[in-house]
């Protein structure tokens, strides 16, 4: 069995989760669901990033010791999870033991081999990025960007990690692996970003200017920079097991991709001999009327409050649906209730009530085989075929907004063939000819909706499982096994109703 091994990004967790943390956790639960059904080992890895200036900052607005603080946040963090239908296998915490003492091998490992120096620095930092700057990240009128927020000077003697050096060593590795960053063009940008000459990595900050981090093991008046720190959790999550390790992919966005994952994270692996992942796919960001999301500017929305109200596959399904991975999308409640209703509620919604409805009125509730296929069926059955061989391929290469809108094509077809074959006029008819039709209609829309909710069930698992239990029926473990048109429902016991997508309850008007 192939391995597979996901990640997301470690929220920091200086404040709530928003909707960009959310849609991170979604997109890549849907990537790990969707190797699970191929049938590869995954392993799926999130957690927090509980270290830095940013953190501690906050702990000490907040009053309270960082310890404390980072005890709550990830808690709130962490209880994101079940109710967004993430299926991941280990959360991760960079306080915790089990990371600390691999970060700090790490770091003695690469300071016994002469990669680590001490040295004045002098320059720019940002809390809202962790970053440090230089001069040329200035906008053209000196300015420093908005994404970096407050930005300060620091003078500070401070241990460097000798990244410029494996300069040359990283523009080969990406000439020889040019699928290493999905989507294409931000790996361009990557290769455009090392065309200027790379300078050697900060890689801690003293502890008088910052105590909440991890003590470097050769100098314990220091604790390590956060994203020195932060890159490792992968690593150390699964540190006994490289079979996993060997089969990574990370799922970040794009504001953190250079320079942390895509030019320190494969070079700090490359000194330590580790090695590398297999690729890095950046997603953009939600924006809210231009600007990104964010806790730091305080114009995020709450992604419970559309679980609370929509339900967790409503919500999974727009941020998939509406996003193309790589790039931005604004977010706004009429494009949400516009997807809602004419896709899962007409759409996805009327097909379950007519075939549960029918199925109930014309069969007595057991779904009955398909007798005959005249060109209604034969064009149903010929775009199922291709809907699924083209469904596949596009989630592969995470093209899920197109896999999405190729699922909805079938299912607006499937409705407009249950109008043209009109089972209600049928079911008035006592010709044998029409029985049959009737017969091969409840057949036919039951078989539709099993194949298309089985094809999008990691977008919808809750949603999937809820519809095969009203049609009576038990998927097989074999997911591709599951998505030909058979006869799987026929005998089946239909349960008579089931309420999806309820139309929101317009709020009430004031007296
Ligand atoms: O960067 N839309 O943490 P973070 C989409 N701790 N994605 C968004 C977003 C938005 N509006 N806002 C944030 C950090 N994200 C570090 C990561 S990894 C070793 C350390 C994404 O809490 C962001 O791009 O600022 C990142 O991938 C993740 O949420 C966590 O962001
Ligand atoms: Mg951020």
């Amino acid at each position: 069995m192939q391995s597979f091994y996901i990640t997301t990004a470690i929220d920091y967790v200086n404040g709530s989760p928003h909707l960009g943390h959310a849609y991170e956790k979604v997109l890549t639960d849907v990537i790990a669901r969707f190797r699970r059904q191929m049938g590869d080992k995954v392993h799926f890895l999130t957690g927090v990033d509980e270290h830095g200036q940013k953190v501690q900052a906050s702990a000490k607005k907040r009053g309270i010791a960082p310890q404390q603080f980072v005890d709550e946040v990830s808690a709130e963090f962490r209880a994101l999870l079940p109710k967004l239908n993430i299926s991941n296998d280990d959360f991760i915490r960079t306080t915790e033991p089990r990371h600390q003492q691999v970060v700090r091998a790490v770091l003695q490992q690469l300071f016994d081999k002469g990669e680590i120096y001490k040295a004045e620095y002098q320059g720019f930092y940002s809390t809202r990025q962790e970053q440090f700057l230089q001069n040329k990240d200035r906008n053209e009128d000196g300015t420093w960007p908005e994404i970096f927020g407050e930005v300060t000077e620091i003078v500070e003697a401070n241990y460097f990690f000798k990244l410029a050096q494996y300069q040359e060593w990283l523009v080969k590795f990406l000439t020889d692996n040019p699928n290493f960053i999905f989507p294409a063009y931000r790996q361009k940008q990557v290769v455009e970003f090392l065309k200027e000459p790379l300078n050697d990595l900060c890689i801690s900050r003293p502890k008088e200017r910052l105590e909440w981090g991890i003590p470097l093991p050769f100098d314990e008046g220091y604790v390590t920079y956060v994203w020195f720190d932060a890159l490792l959790n992968y690593y150390s999550a699964v540190v006994d097991r490289p079979e996993i390790w060997r089969e990574a992919h990370h799922v970040i966005g794009k504001d953190i991709l250079v320079p942390p994952h895509a030019v320190y994270w494969p070079i700090m692996l490359h000194a330590a001999g580790i090695p590398q992942p297999k690729g890095i796919i950046a997603h953009g960001w939600w924006l809210q009327r231009g600007a990104k999301m964010s806790k730091s500017t305080g114009n995020a929305l709450n992604p419970l409050d559309l679980v609370t109200e929509f339900g967790v596959d409503a919500f999974r399904y727009f941020l998939i649906r509406e996003m193309n991975v790589g790039q931005d999308s604004d977010f706004t409640l009429e494009q949400f209730m516009v997807r809602y209703n004419s896709e899962l509620a007409n759409n996805l919604g009327n097909l379950v009530n007519r075939t549960l409805n029918m199925t109930t009125r014309f069969a007595g509730g057991v779904l009955p085989a398909a007798e005959v296929a005249e060109d209604l069926e034969k064009h149903l059955h010929d775009l199922w075929a291709k809907t699924r061989d083209e469904f596949i391929p596009l989630c592969e290469g995470y093209q899920f907004h197109t896999a999405l809108e190729r699922a909805m094509v079938f299912l607006t077809e499937t409705n407009a063939y249950i109008e043209k074959r009109a089972p209600w006029k049928l079911g008035k008819s006592a010709e044998p000819k029409d029985q049959a039709l009737l017969r091969t209609s409840l057949a036919t829309m039951a078989e539709a909706l099993r194949l298309a909710v089985a094809i999008i069930q990691h977008i919808t698992p809750a949603t999937t499982e809820k519809i095969n239990a009203v049609l009576g029926y038990q998927p097989g473990a074999a997911w591709r096994d599951e998505l030909n048109w058979g006869t799987k429902l026929s005998g089946a016991k239909v349960a008579p109703a089931l309420v999806l997508f309820p139309r929101p309850q317009p709020p009430a008007k004031p007296a």
